[in-house]
């Protein structure tokens, strides 16, 4: 038989939500009760890198994560892998007399190699750089003409947030107002040079897998919390404005108001879910219970001895912090505080950290 194999390999970075995503009207389709806002984070840290080849000696699908063989039987990678196909157009190599007609692509069978360089399903994101990872390299390998935005409602197929990443600087997903989902996709708001001040770090307290996986709490998020009703109808869509204007004049104190208002609320959508579910408070480690509080009191307390918001916290369905700092200086100076109050040492250090924090409750 032939013996060619045609590869094409592409990267990306996964991004950290500003306005949450949480829960689906749809779940088939991953179509959002709101829209959401994210920044996408430089290649250079978290990001995906996945090969995508073809081959006519390849006898089925095939795809490795991290070096390990995984299924792709899931209805997320099918329907991911069958929209792309759909937009397959001929690829010609001339010089190895290589040439894949429109008609071939739903015979040939695909192998498919993904790197995270950090740790996976651990709340940070690792199913939103996968998948656009997968989604571009194939649009790539496939010769697809499609644009980012258009891929982009192809991988929010396999995961929601993964729409977002299919462009740089910050981006909007819009919820859509379609059944079929096809005006649910990202746009982008600015790309990464608008605020390029901003310094975001992320603070891996974790790695272990989170105990529940985002699907199932959306799920029982929107069948039991009235708070998420409230929010996804009363709260985002001014929020999301809000937000859109702070991007777009380099607000930082309103971007760090809405960001760390935005994060709190997911959460306490989180704990009005019944049963409630606790993302933040890894319970089995009592030291990364009392680091997040004294994160979230620490960055409240020192945004208002400063009179104008030096620093945003945000935390997604896991117990890691991301820290966005205005400028450089602040993020020095959060890096230092951080390392010289932690980890609490006694149980006295403890309660001073959380009695500490009342203080601030006064002013
Ligand atoms: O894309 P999913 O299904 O992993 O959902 C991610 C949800 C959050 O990370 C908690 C929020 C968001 O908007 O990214």
């Amino acid at each position: 038989g032939e013996k060619w194999v045609l590869m094409k390999t592409a990267q990306t970075p996964t991004n950290i939500a500003v306005i949450k995503y949480w829960g689906k009207r749809d779940e088939t389709l991953i179509l959002p009760v709101n829209d959401s806002i994210s920044v996408t984070l430089d290649p250079a840290h978290l990001c995906t890198t996945t090969t995508v080849a073809v081959s006519p000696a390849f006898q089925q699908d095939r795809m490795w994560l991290n070096g390990k063989e995984m299924s792709l039987s899931g209805g997320r990678y099918q329907n991911c892998l069958r929209e792309i196909r759909k937009r397959a157009r001929e690829v010609e190599d001339k010089e190895r007399g290589i040439k894949i007609e429109k008609k071939d692509w739903e015979k040939l069978h695909l192998h498919i190699a993904s790197y995270n360089n950090f740790p996976t399903a651990a709340g940070l994101a690792s199913s939103a750089a996968g998948f656009a990872c997968l989604v571009f390299a194939l649009a790539k390998l496939m010769n697809v003409s499609e644009d980012e935005s258009q891929l982009s409602a192809i991988a929010r197929q396999g995961s929601g947030s993964a729409c977002r990443s299919l462009f740089g600087g910050f981006v909007k997903w819009i919820m859509g107002k379609e059944d079929d989902g096809s005006d649910s996709l990202a746009v982008q708001l600015v790309d990464e040079k608008h605020w390029e001040d901003l310094f975001i770090i992320i603070a891996v307290v974790s790695s272990r897998q989170k105990e529940t996986s985002s699907t199932s709490g959306m799920r029982e998020s929107v069948e039991t919390s009235s708070l998420l009703q409230h929010r996804a109808k009363e709260v985002v869509p001014k929020r999301t404005i809000q937000m859109e204007e702070a991007i777009q004049y380099r607000d930082f104190a309103s971007f760090a108001k809405l960001a760390c208002a935005d994060s709190n609320q997911f959460h306490a959508v989180c704990l009005d879910t019944l049963p409630p579910i606790f993302y933040m408070n890894d319970t089995s480690h009592r030291q990364v219970l009392v680091y997040i509080c004294w994160i979230i009191s620490y960055v409240e307390k020192w945004n208002r001895s400063e009179g104008t918001p030096q620093v945003a916290y945000t935390f997604d369905a896991g117990p890691n912090a991301v820290l966005i700092a205005r400028d450089r200086k602040a993020a020095a100076q959060l890096i230092q505080r951080l390392l010289f109050y932690f980890p609490p040492k006694s149980d006295t250090d403890l309660d001073s950290y959380l009695l500490g924090d009342k203080t601030i409750l006064k002013d």
